[in-house]
C-alpha cells in the first residue's frame, strides 16, 4: 500500500512533535508545517534522531491565506492533524483577538483547501475546557459543553462548531480530540515541553522549582471539595496522547467512523489532585519539593478526569503509561534541558 501523506501543523510543538515520531513508527508519512512561534527548528532533528526518518518541514504561517493555498498547490495531502495553535488560557483574556485570528483563521483556511482539494481526513486538537466545571465525574462525552471560561477555550468550542459544520456541507470526516492534561516526554528524552518564560502548567513549574530554577511552587488553593481540598486533574502522558491521534486518524482512513463529526475524551481517566502529584514527584525524583499552599487561581474549576469507556473502545486505543513514568520523563527532560 502507498505511505499515506500527512500534513502535520503544529508538528514541532509539545504534542505535535510526539504525535509526528508515532505517525513515523506507523508508517506514515509526514509533513510538517511550524512558524515555531511556540518551539524551537532543533526539534525537527530530534524527530529524525529518534525515527531515523526526516520529516519534511515547511515554516509557514498559516494566518497568511495566500501561502496556505500555495503550499496545497504544490502537496498532495491524505490528512491533516491541526495542532497549530495558541493555547495559553490567562494570555488568551488580555490578546482574544490575536487568538481568534490564530486559532479560528488558520482552522477556516486549512478547511478551505480540503474542500477545495477533497481532502476529507481531519484531526483536531480540542480541549477538555469545553466541559468547564462538569457536573458528574468522571467526564463523558455525553456532558455538555458548558459556556467558555476564556477565550483559548472558546476557541476550541468555535473551532469544534466550524468543523461540524463543515462536516455537514461538506464531504468532511472529522474527529475531535478532547484532551486532558498532557505532561511527560519522549522515552528517549530528546523531546519534550518547551516552556517560555515562567511556566503557566503544573508540571513544568514543579519540575523547574525541583531543578532550582523557580524558588517555589506555589499550590493554588487548598480548599476545594476534593481529598485533600487541592484541585484535581486527569494527566496523560503525552506519547498515550499521540498515539490516540494515529488511532483517530486511521479509524478515518479505514472508514470505520460512525458519523462524519466525532469527539472523544482523551485522558488516563485517573483523577490525581496537586499534592497528590507533588507527592509522586517527590518519590520519583527523590527529592522534596519546596512548595506553598496559596490561593485559588482565577478560573480553576475543581476537578476535571475523563471517563475514557468510549475512546478506548471506538479508538481501540488505551493508555499505556502511568503517572510516576510521565513524571519521570518530565523530569529527565527536565534535567537534559537546565536553561
Ligand atoms: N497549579 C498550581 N500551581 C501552578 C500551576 C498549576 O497549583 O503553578 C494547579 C492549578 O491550579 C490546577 C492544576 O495545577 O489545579 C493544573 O494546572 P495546569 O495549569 O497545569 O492545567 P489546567 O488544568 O489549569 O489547564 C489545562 C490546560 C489548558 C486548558 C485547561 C482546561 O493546560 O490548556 O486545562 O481546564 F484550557
Amino acid at each position: 500500500m502507498k505511505m499515506k501523506k500527512i500534513l502535520v501543523t503544529g508538528g514541532l510543538g509539545f504534542i505535535g512533535s510526539h504525535t509526528v515520531v508515532e505517525l513515523q513508527n506507523a508508517g506514515f508519512e509526514v509533513i510538517i508545517i511550524d512558524n515555531l512561534s511556540n518551539t524551537k527548528i532543533s526539534v525537527l532533528d530530534k524527530i529524525t534522531e529518534i525515527t531515523g526518518l526526516k520529516p519534511e518541514y515547511h515554516n509557514i504561517d498559516l494566518r497568511v491565506k495566500e501561502d496556505v493555498k500555495l503550499f496545497f498547490n504544490n502537496h498532495k495531502i491524505d490528512g491533516i492533524i491541526h495542532f497549530a495553535a495558541f493555547k495559553a488560557v490567562g494570555e488568551s483574556m488580555q490578546n482574544p483577538l490575536d487568538y481568534y485570528e490564530n486559532n479560528i483563521g488558520s482552522l477556516v483556511y486549512l478547511l478551505q483547501e480540503m474542500r477545495d482539494r477533497k481532502i476529507t481526513n481531519f484531526i483536531f486538537s480540542s480541549s477538555c475546557t469545553v466541559y468547564g466545571q462538569a457536573d458528574q465525574l468522571p467526564i463523558t462525552e455525553n456532558a455538555p459543553v458548558k459556556t467558555a471560561e476564556s477565550t483559548y477555550g472558546n476557541t476550541k468550542q468555535i473551532g469544534e462548531e466550524i468543523i461540524k459544520e463543515t462536516c455537514k456541507a461538506d464531504n468532511l470526516q472529522a474527529i475531535a480530540l478532547r484532551y486532558f492534561n498532557p505532561i511527560g516526554a519522549h522515552e528517549s528524552i530528546k523531546i519534550g515541553e518547551l516552556p517560555l518564560g515562567v511556566p503557566q502548567n503544573l508540571i513544568p513549574f514543579v519540575t523547574q522549582t525541583a531543578a532550582g530554577i523557580r524558588k517555589e511552587l506555589a499550590v493554588f488553593g487548598d480548599d476545594y471539595p476534593t481529598i485533600d481540598g487541592t484541585a484535581v486533574r486527569d494527566y496523560i502522558h503525552v506519547v498515550d496522547l499521540a498515539k490516540a491521534h494515529i488511532a483517530a486518524l486511521k479509524r478515518l482512513i479505514n472508514k470505520e467512523n460512525k458519523e462524519n463529526f466525532e469527539f472523544f475524551n482523551v485522558g488516563s481517566g485517573t483523577g490525581t489532585s496537586v499534592l497528590e502529584v507533588i507527592k509522586t514527584f517527590e518519590k520519583v525524583s527523590k527529592k522534596p519539593l519546596n512548595y506553598k499552599i496559596v490561593g485559588r487561581r482565577e478560573g480553576d474549576i475543581t476537578a476535571a478526569y475523563a471517563d475514557t469507556t468510549i475512546a478506548n473502545k471506538e479508538l481501540n486505543w488505551q493508555t499505556e503509561k502511568n503517572l510516576e513514568e510521565a513524571l519521570d520523563a518530565a523530569w529527565q527532560w527536565q534535567q537534559k534541558n537546565k536553561e
